[in-house]
This record gives structure tokens, sequence and C-alpha cells, in this order.
């Protein structure tokens, strides 16, 4: 099941490019730039940080972190895809701050406790080992620095649609079809905790969107996709429920609300040598 899920495996997708271009689109949306601001606050990440972001793809976060550190600080941005990374390479380059390096998220290298952050976001839903990934950047970060994790929940999704039931039908068995953990926003405080984080804190927050901007109408258009691919509905039901959404925005009853789970905890300061 879980190999069904795309970003596992981005440079083996026939549609990688159009997934990058995703990941872009969904960073220039006003309202996801608000959202990673309040995140970045909550973990926090402070001026002069060295800030690792695991599973950073073209980068969209990195440039989010790099005015935040300011100069003294320093942003490392690591993904497991080559033609994600090529993408952060060209988007990020005029940046000094930035560093890119190839690397799958349980296999970090980096010396232990060099980070005073390390960050995951929209990622951990994705890996096969969440625990092995979150402990890893555990290890790199120092005693007393932070890690935040953030997530959607595909469990807590709310959009408005005149045919509810086929609604749920779709957007529930993609979902399921296609994620290991389609829930996992919900289980990240207590992956810290399991990794031993101290102090871990839960903020739940929404993207919310009543106009159909690009992201949220690439996204249902995926999913309808992905849902004739699955054999959950045909192609003609798919454009059928596609169009629901242009009309109800047309009567101006469009809602679409996506919560994400932030978790940030603190990696306890190094145990005291036993007398
Ligand atoms: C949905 S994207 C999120 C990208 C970025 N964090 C953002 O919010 O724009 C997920 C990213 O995680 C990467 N990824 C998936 N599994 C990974 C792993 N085990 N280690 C490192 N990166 C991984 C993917 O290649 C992809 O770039």
């Amino acid at each position: 099941m879980s190999e069904r899920d795309p970003w596992r495996s981005v440079d083996a997708q026939p549609n990688a490019r159009a997934m990058i271009a995703g990941l872009e689109a969904r960073g220039a949306t006003p309202a996801q730039i608000r959202l990673r601001a309040r995140f970045l606050r909550f973990v926090p990440v402070r001026r002069g940080d060295r800030v690792l972001e695991v599973g950073c793809g073209s980068g969209v976060v990195l440039r989010d972190l790099s005015p935040r550190v300011g100069r003294g600080g320093a942003v490392v941005g690591v993904d497991v895809s080559r033609e994600i990374l090529a993408t952060a390479r060209r988007l990020c380059k005029t940046d000094r701050r930035i560093t890119l390096r190839h690397a799958h998220g349980a296999r970090l290298p980096f010396a232990p406790g060099g980070f005073d952050v390390a960050l995951a976001m929209t990622v951990i839903l994705h890996v096969a080992e969440p625990l092995a990934v979150v402990r890893e950047m555990a290890r790199v970060t120092r005693p007393g620095g932070r890690l935040g994790l953030q997530d959607q929940d595909f469990g807590m999704l709310g959009v408005t649609h005149p045919d509810r039931e086929m609604t749920d039908h779709i957007l529930r068995g993609v979902v399921h079809h296609l994620y290991e953990e389609p829930y996992s926003g919900r289980r990240l405080p207590g992956l810290l905790r399991e990794a031993g984080l101290e102090h871990v804190r839960v903020r739940t927050d929404f993207f919310q969107d009543t106009t159909l901007e690009p992201w949220t109408k690439m996204f249902l258009e995926r999913r309808a996709e992905t849902a004739v691919r699955f054999g959950l509905i045909d192609a003609a039901t798919a454009q059928k429920w596609l169009d629901g959404f242009t009309a109800l925005v047309a009567a101006g009853g469009f809602v679409f609300t996506m919560t994400y789970f932030g978790a940030a905890g603190v990696k306890p300061a190094a145990a005291r040598r036993a007398r």
C-alpha cells in the first residue's frame, strides 16, 4: 500500500515535474505562507539558529527560514529526491545561507548535535519509518535544541460539495489507498515523546480557502485523478465531481479546510554522568 505514495519516490514518478510545481504553487499561496510562518514562530526558529529541514522539497521552507535565521544563522535542507534537489538548488542558488544535501531522513550525514533546530514539514506523513526519522533528527540536534514536525491530517479535511457521499467516497478512498497513515498529523506529538523529546507542545492549525485557489484546485484535481486510477470512480464521475466545486465557487458557497498539526519538543540536556 505504502509504495503507492508518490512522495516516497518522486524521481520514479512520470509526473515528477507536476509534483514539484504543486509544491511551489502551495508555497506561494498566501494562506499557506501565513500557516508556515505561524508554525516557525511556534517551534520557534530564532535569529542565529542553525536549522535543518528534512524532506525540504523544492526549498519553499528553506527560503522562509533564511531571513528568519539572519546573518549569523544557517539553513540546511536534505531530501531523497535528486530531481527535487536540482529544483531546490536552482531556486535557492542566490542564497548563501542555504546548503542542500542528498540524504534519507533516517540516515542523516551529520555529526551529533550540530543543529539548533530540526524540522520536517509535510514529510512524516510520507515516510515508511517515522520514528527512525524523528530519532535521527534528534541525534543531529544539540541538547536543548528544538524539533518541529508539521503534517496534514486527512481525517480532518472539510470541503463543501453538493454530493457529500461521493465527496467522502473519493477523499477517504484515496487517502486510505495512498498513505500508510493518513491521520499522521495527530500522531506527531506522540512520536516526539517516543523519540525522547521533552516539553512537547501541539498546535493545530488550518489552511482555509473559499475561492478555489490554484493550489486547492490542483489538489482536488489530483485527488479525482487518483480516484480514477485506483478504480474508485470513472472519469466521467470525476469530471462531474470537479464541476460541482466550480459551480459552488460561482454561487459563493465553496469552503475548503485542511487541518495541519504542528508539534514541537526540546532535546533533553545530556544526561549527567552517574557518580
Ligand atoms: C510533500 S513534500 C514537502 C516538501 C517541503 N517540506 C515543503 O513543505 O514544501 C515531501 C518531501 O519529502 C521528501 N521525502 C520523502 N521521504 C523522505 C525521506 N525518507 N527522507 C528525506 N526526504 C524524504 C520528498 O522527496 C519530498 O520532497
